[in-house]
Parts: C-alpha cells; structure tokens; sequence
C-alpha cells in the first residue's frame, strides 16, 4: 500500500469523527525539509467538525497512533510530523514499484471522466512550427497523464484547414504554382505561392476580390475549388504526419475547422434566436462589452464565416459528441483573450458547460542561435529543428562512445527527446530560449541528463544478477539510499499535481530530481563491488526501481528511454 494512504487510514481510525480518506489524504503534506519528516498532517480544517483546537487535536492524534509504521510522531503546535520507518517504507514502496512495472504511478482517480484535449493543430499549406511543437508537447503530455490517472482522453487536432485564407492560395496556385516543386517540398511551395499572393495583392487589390469569391466557392462545394483544397490538404497532412511519427504522436480526431462547415449554420441561429446576434459595421457579432472584451465575431462583413464560428460549433459539437467532463485547449497565450470571448459567448448562450472549457497556454519560442530563427524568413521549420538535434547528438555520441552499436537510433530518441524536454521544462507560460549547449548538455537538468541515468542504471543491471535469498532492504539505511527512496514515492503525487494545474513540468521536474537522487547514490555508494550479498541485492533492486520510474516519468512526458547512450 502506498504509505500516505497508509498514514490517512491510521488517521482516519483514530478520529472521533468520519471523514473520508480521501479528504484526509488531500490534507497530508510532504514537508519541505527532511528535519520536518516525512510527511506532515496539518489539523486546522479538523478543528471545525471535531470542535477542538487544532493544537489539541495533533497532540491527542500523536499520542493515539500506533504500530511500527512510523519512527517517530512529532507534534508542533496545530501541526504533526510523521518520521516513516525507514525499513518498512522501503521495502513496501521498491516491491511496489517492482510488482506494478510501466503501471507504477497511475491510478483510477479520472475513472468516469471524459476528457477533450485539443493540440498541436496546425494549419494547412503553411509550416509546421516551433509554437506547434510547444502545443504538440504540452497535449500529448496531458494526454498521456490524464489517461495513465484513468481519465478517458480523446485528443483532437483542430487543423486549421478552413477559412477565406484557402481562397486566396487556390488564386495563388492557379496563377502561380510549380507543381514539380509542389510534389518535392509541398509545405514550402504552397506557402511561397501564399506570401506570393500578398505581395501581388497589394499592387493589384483586385486579387482580393478573386480570393473572396473563391472562398465563396469552397463554401458552397464547388468541385474545382473543393478538389484543390482537398489536395493542399492531402499535401500538408503527409508532411505533417512526417514530423508526428518523428515525435511518436497521435490523434483520435483530426476533425480540423472544415469540419465545422455544414455545422455553423445551426449555432449561428442559436445565436440569433437568443437574441445575440447584432450587426456591427456590415458584421453579425455577439457583444461582449459588459465583460470588458471586445464582441465575438460570428460573420464577417461579405458574409463568411469565422475562425471563432467555428471555434464556438466545434465546443458545442465536442460537448454531445463526447460529454466532456473538461475540454482542454492547448494553444499560445496569444489566443487568451480570444478563448475568454469564445467561452463567454457559450455561456451567453446558455452553456453552463462552457466553465469547463480550459485554455491551457504557453509562451513563446525563441532562440540563441540567431541562424537558426532567419532561415526561412521568420519560420522555422519544425523538420529542420528536429534533424539538427539529431545530428548534434550524434556528433556528441560519436565523441562520447564511439563503439555504441545502434548509434543513429540512439541519436534520434535522446536528440528529439532533448527538444520535447526543453518544451516541457518550465512552466508553460514562460518562453522558451533554445539554445543548443545547454539543451544537450548530458550534466545539465536535461533530457539526455535523465535518459544517461536511466542508460547507466540498465547498465549495472545488465552485468550481474539481481535476484537472491538475502536480500534486504533493511540495508538501504544511507541518507542516500532514503533520499533516492523518497524521491521514488512522490511520483503520483507529481502526476496528480501535474494533472490539476495541467502543468506537464511538474513532471519534468520530477524526472530530473530522481535522476539527481540516483546520482548521487551512485556516487556516494558501490554497487556491484558491494561485499555484503545482502546490501548488494538491495541496491540492485534500487537501481531497477529507479530505471523503472524514470522511464515511467519520461513516458508521461512524450520521450523514449535508451538502454545504452
Ligand atoms: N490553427 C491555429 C494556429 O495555428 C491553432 C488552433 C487552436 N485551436 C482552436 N480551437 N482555435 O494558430
């Protein structure tokens, strides 16, 4: 059992009240310093229901708990620290983490809830980019958390594959398209023809016009239009698949904003019938001014639809489609005030469940190295970046372990993985500075620092035998070994921190602390020249435990372990 849960339970059976575990469990805390324990249980929000003073109430809770669970049972003031027998809390949590494998750490907390989670969605005929990988990493991380705490995830790439912009590109590639160069380098070709068209336009504004009516066209399925826009979309779709199978993500809906098209119509009635709908400069708008924000545009001036239309058919849609209990938006902080006018607007219009709907937001991306951001004008490619890491890793491998079978596979996993774990580093609302030292630094808090530990971790396993009659664990007795210990224990709990701020850092966080714990066991510790067979067999099952959670950790995070770097 987990100790916490342990520790609640002895709680619980010693109050004179019930309360739920649960509600116990919430109160228990890991405190911040080891003088202060392992765990410490706060009593003010029991003085209420138990109608004693919380000084009153840790000090008779001390002196009623029992067993040998714990060492030692402090009381300070309204406050209790609990000291774990450092055996039992050992053993209990190694075999845990032994028996329950790549399950370690998930639960059944999310069991009945379903959840949306929208990323990556990038937009048709124009690059894959650094902000995408920003949303494609957040997403995929949630995804992975929430479903492995048993919530039912569906992740959704809202593609931007709508809008009066695809009336301007068939213009453009009608006027203006290699089609050999299409086929080559689709992405690069239809966004050359695009910037293209703005130049042209601006000499020629009746290019503008021919783009509108086009739009028109598409909206009305015209065949010629609709056969071109599908391939734009076939185009972008296998280039944009290129780069998820390079990261190893996946979707269950691509149902992107085209998907909306036949669907707007009933929401903006909806709209009109409550009595929402004005009309503002040629426009149909919602107005938002009591709130401060400017009004949510439904239908443009020449009568076409809207990225926020679409945005607002989409909620409604994913509400009956998969009765969410939350609907998670992954996208750049630069769309805030936009998300507040979307789910404002569904409230207006009588959705409650418009407060479940989230936007979970990130800064921006940025780089050291100047080279980097200006090869392609002002976007970089999601592809180059990726294949640059992967290359930077090898020359770093080649120099490292020359001998090192597989070595561009290798590359591949710590390379990309260095990428994702930059993104997943910090608290998503902060921007991101690559730079590419730091990034691979194999001693920094990075990705390839966490999967070398792993690496060195599956390396000592690999050479000797783990199993034996003696083991102890009872020997793990180090501040080393119990820091290492400790840090193993709190990976649900970082999960479940993750889950509610939808912070996937928090994890990340956690992976690098755990690697540095096991680090420093490892230099402060032998273990296979460990004499005693006892302490050698305990180490060795510490050693698994760790690789064991800290490929657990990467895996929530989107990143492949290695068993040799
Ligand atoms: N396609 C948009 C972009 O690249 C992101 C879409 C965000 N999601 C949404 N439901 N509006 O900026």
């Amino acid at each position: 059992m987990d100790y916490k849960e342990l520790l609640a339970k002895k709680i619980q059976e010693n109050l004179d009240v019930d309360l739920k575990l649960d509600f116990i469990e919430d109160l228990i805390k890991i405190p911040p310093k080891p003088e202060m324990g392992d765990y410490a249980f706060p009593c003010f929000q029991l003085a209420k229901s138990l109608k004693k003073s919380p000084n009153i109430i840790a000090e008779e809770l001390k002196n009623k708990i029992e067993g040998d669970y714990f060492e030692k049972i402090e009381n300070k003031g309204p406050y209790l620290n609990f000291f774990v027998n450092k055996g039992i809390f050992t053993k209990n949590i190694l075999t845990k983490i032994l028996e329950e494998g790549d399950k370690y750490g998930s639960s059944s907390i999310g069991q009945g809830k379903n959840i949306v989670v929208e990323y990556s969605s990038p937009n048709i005929a124009k690059p894959f980019h650094v902000g995408h990988l920003f949303s494609t990493a957040i997403g995929n991380s949630l995804y992975k958390m929430m479903s492995f705490e048993g919530y039912n995830c569906t992740r959704i790439n809202h593609l931007g594959d709508w809008g009066t912009q695809f009336g301007k590109l068939i213009v453009a590639y009608k006027k203006w398209c290699n089609e050999e160069e299409l086929h080559k380098n689709p992405i690069k070709e239809l966004l050359r023809i695009y910037v293209k068209f703005h130049k042209e336009a601006e000499k020629e504004p009746e290019l503008n016009e021919e783009a509108r009516e086009c739009f028109k066209k598409l909206e009305d399925g015209c065949s010629e239009e609709v056969k071109l826009w599908k391939k734009f979309k076939k185009l972008s779709l296998k280039e944009f698949k290129k780069v998820y199978d390079l990261l190893g993500v996946e979707f269950d809906s691509y149902a992107g904003e085209s998907f909306y098209r036949d669907k707007m119509d009933a929401v903006i009635d909806e709209i009109d019938k409550k009595g929402l709908l004005v009309e503002s400069k040629g426009a149909k708008v919602v107005m938002l001014d009591k709130y401060n924000m400017p009004p949510c545009i439904v239908k443009k001036s020449d009568g076409a639809t809207i990225y926020a239309t679409r945005d607002l058919t989409a909620a409604i849609y994913r509400k009956k489609t998969y009765d969410f209990y939350k609907c998670i938006y992954v996208v750049g902080m630069d769309q805030s005030l936009y998300f507040k006018q979307v789910f404002t607007t569904l409230k207006l219009m009588g959705k409650d469940w418009a407060d479940s709907c989230i936007h979970a937001g990130f800064g921006l991306v940025r780089f050291a190295d100047k080279k980097l951001s200006t090869r392609n004008g002002d976007v970089i490619f999601l592809e180059d970046l990726l294949n640059k890491s992967v290359q930077r890793t090898l020359e770093i491998i080649n120099e490292k372990n020359p001998n090192l079978k597989n070595k561009l596979q290798v590359a591949k996993k710590v390379g990309i993985g260095a990428v994702i774990f930059t993104y997943l580093k910090n608290n998503r609302e902060r921007d991101i500075v690559f730079d590419w030292n730091e990034m691979l630094n194999f001693d920094g808090e990075t990705g390839p620092y966490v999967q070398y530990s792993y690496a060195r971790g599956k390396s000592i396993l690999r050479k000797t035998k783990c199993t034996g009659s003696q083991l102890d664990y009872s020997k793990l007795n180090s501040k080393e070994e119990f820091e290492l210990v400790k840090a193993l224990n709190n990976f649900k709990d970082s999960i479940i921190n993750a889950i509610d701020k939808l912070e996937p850092f928090i994890v990340t966080r956690y992976v690098i602390e755990v690697a540095k714990a096991f680090n420093k066991f490892y230099n402060a510790h032998s273990i296979l020249k460990t004499k005693d067979e006892g302490t050698k067999l305990a180490r060795l099952q510490l050693v698994k435990a760790t690789c064991q959670v800290i490929k657990n950790g990467l895996n929530l995070l989107g990143i492949d372990v290695v068993e040799e770097m």
